[in-house]
């Protein structure tokens, strides 16, 4: 019973807060995928899912249908799906950095990171 009023005050917390996880790390070869997957539960089908790479949107789900903003670094390179999993092809040492992930669940803001860093054969500097 105290577990569960426990629990109860936790979910308080973090609905006065949002949702903000923790950095993910991710590391990945260069020339391979990754997928980032923010395994999120409870989508809510009419809220936008909105991807950042560092300050510059590159894709969103909007009404189930992904879309890809213009950024020529990525070009033909960006798979999103519904659930709002992210992959990246063919990986370049360019692509280092921080993703985020933004959306609305439960009227609160949900902000999912991941840093991606890429190892190279060759560290072109
Ligand atoms: C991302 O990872 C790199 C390399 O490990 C690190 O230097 C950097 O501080 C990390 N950035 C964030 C925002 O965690």
């Amino acid at each position: 019973m105290v577990n569960i009023i426990l629990l109860f005050c936790i979910w308080h917390l973090v609905g006065v807060f949002g949702y903000t996880d923790a950095v993910k790390s991710v590391s990945v070869m260069e020339g391979e995928s990754v997928t980032l997957n923010p395994e999120l539960t409870d989508i809510q089908r009419d809220k936008e899912i909105l991807w950042r790479f560092g300050d510059s949107r590159i894709a969103r789900v909007i009404r189930n249908i992904p879309r890809y903003d213009v950024d020529e670094r990525f070009r033909d390179r960006l798979k999103l799906d519904q659930t709002g999993s992210l992959t990246i092809s063919d990986i370049r040492t360019t692509d280092s950095g921080l993703y985020q992930l933004r959306t609305i669940i439960g009227n609160k803001e949900f902000t999912k990171r991941f840093n991606v860093t890429v190892d190279g054969e060759h560290n072109y500097m």
